[in-house]
């Protein structure tokens, strides 16, 4: 099997998104992790570019013994000294140098000519291999570089002693066939190609950098540089986790390869980045994106109990994911809600399920995120309430600053609808003195109190109260997304009970 290297660029490419700088503490922290996480180089910034950025290297290099430091530098003697002077104290250090070769770049950006550029390059590599022997080489927009050029650069960059060749999509231009006849042809016109290994840089402009770098490692490439959570310059470059668990997963197409990261540590490492970035992770987002694991449609659902590979390519403990997560939501079905309410210790007969299951329909058409203690409330009124006299069947409230609250009442008696209209002082004091009418209860209220269950702006409302009706004093509680409703189920559910004093 052979080895892919994990060139990891979050310090450096993924640093250059716009908003994602880091200071070097951040940085320093990040390359823990990514120790942890197995990376085999890491690119721990651009030393010439600021102060901050030497002394991240400067420190990553003083502190990460098993991973090699990698330093960017264009092809100036000032950037190369500060790259070797920020790596100096590295075990294994590497000095990353890029030189555009590309037409349109040599026209606008350089304005020089192909031999000139080839010499830049070459007196470059010569100056950086001085202080360090390992040379990374970028011809930055390879992959809009004319062919013929690319061989001659790569040809006397590898000449000059560059241990490693870097094909740089810049601008995500690519696309998978084009990158392995790139990588290919490279293989079969640089005539010293073997003395130097292949990789690949590539950038997500048109959504193909993960596609991009695995073709280039099936032509021959065996270095893909990465970031975690794909952050990078514009629409970013490829994501670690995604490179890395496609090699993993797709055994029957990569099987001849392998990586050293540790998978396990690869939602913590995700997580460490986004939060020091403060760049969201999409919820979408392939493998640490929130929603990778979870399922809400009760078809998948229902297929995932029977056997979780049914809907799930990767085992999320693979990733450092505790488990995948059943979410449940109006496309759920009745094999999660039951499995749910199982693994939280419920055991209702069919007919509780049932109304259990139509009242969880009900509030998900309501409430976006339904939580445990949702469901707990739904099942404790189920088994509280066997045979209600009282069902609430309709309400209707009006209430402002201008207008005395009214409410309309219609409840369900064995069957029978019963309606009653009323105005109070508030929608709820309205809603009770209907709800007397109709039951023709002089009810009078001893407690009242309202709290949110669960999270968030759509939380379900729980409202408990004490109603004394001739001396009797008895309790209810009820709930509901409307606290208004929360408070008519509460006063239905003492009227409910059993009178015993
Ligand atoms: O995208 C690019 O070309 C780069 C180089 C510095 C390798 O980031
Ligand atoms: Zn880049």
């Amino acid at each position: 099997m052979e080895k892919i290297i994990i060139f990891d660029t979050t310090l450096r490419d993924g640093e250059q998104a716009p908003g994602a700088s880091l200071n070097p503490q951040q940085k320093l922290e990040i390359a823990f992790q990514l120790e942890k996480l197995g990376v085999d180089v890491i690119e721990a910034g651009f030393p010439i570019a600021s102060a901050g950025d030497f002394q991240a290297v400067k420190d990553i290099s003083r502190k990460i013994k098993k991973a090699v430091i990698c330093g960017l530098a264009r092809c100036l003697k000032p950037d190369i000294v500060a790259a070797h002077k920020a790596l100096m104290a590295a075990k294994h250090p590497r000095i990353h140098l890029f030189l555009a070769t590309s037409k349109i770049h040599l026209k606008y950006k350089f304005k020089k000519a192909e031999d000139e550029i080839l010499r830049i390059a070459k007196d470059a590599i010569r100056l950086a291999r001085k202080h360090c022997a390992d040379i990374e080489f970028s011809p930055e927009d390879a992959t809009r570089s004319d062919r013929a050029f690319i061989y001659r650069v790569v040809e006397t960059a590898i000449n000059e002693g560059a241990t490693t060749i870097n094909i740089p999509d810049t601008v995500g231009y690519s696309y998978p066939q084009e990158i392995y006849s790139l990588i290919t042809d490279i293989r079969n016109n640089v005539s010293n190609i073997e003395k130097a290994v292949i990789a690949i840089h590539c950038h997500d402009d048109l959504g193909l950098s993960t596609a991009n770098s695995l073709s280039a490692i099936l032509a021959g490439a065996r270095q893909v540089h990465c970031t975690v959570n794909g952050i990078g310059e514009r629409a970013g470059n490829a994501s670690l986790e995604e490179v890395v668990m496609a090699l993993a997963t797709r055994k029957d197409v990569f099987g001849d390869f392998f990586t050293q990261i540790n998978t396990k540590e690869i939602y913590r490492t995700s997580r460490l980045v986004s939060n020091l970035t403060d760049f969201v992770v999409p919820p979408n987002k392939a493998i640490v994106g929130k929603n990778a694991f979870r399922h809400e449609s009760g078809i998948h659902q229902d297929a995932i109990l029977k056997k979780r590979s049914t809907y799930e390519i990767m085992d999320p403990h693979d990733v450092g994911i505790s488990s995948s997560q059943l979410v449940l939501g109006k496309h759920s079905g009745r094999h999660a809600f039951s499995d749910r309410l199982k693994k939280m210790g419920f055991n209702l007969d069919a007919k509780q399920l049932n109304t259990a299951f139509m009242r969880f329909k009900d509030m998900a058409d309501k409430k976006k995120d339904i939580y445990d203690d949702d469901l707990r409330i739904i099942v404790e009124d189920e088994v509280r309430i066997i045979h209600p006299v009282w069902k609430l069947e309709s309400f209707e409230v009006s209430s402002g600053t201008k207008i005395k609250p009214k409410a309309l009442v219609v409840l369900d008696k064995k069957g029978k609808l019963l309606t009653a209209q009323s105005s109070g002082d508030g929608p709820v004091d309205a809603c009770f003195k209907a709800l007397d009418k109709i039951t023709n209860l002089k009810a009078k209220l001893e407690d009242f109190r309202l709290e949110a269950v669960t999270s968030g702006k759509d939380a379900l409302g729980q409202v408990s109260l004490k109603l004394n009706t001739r001396g009797v004093v008895v309790s209810g509680r009820g709930s509901s997304t409307d606290i208004v409703e929360a408070a008519i189920k509460a006063y239905l559910d003492a009227v409910n009970k059993p009178k015993s004093k």
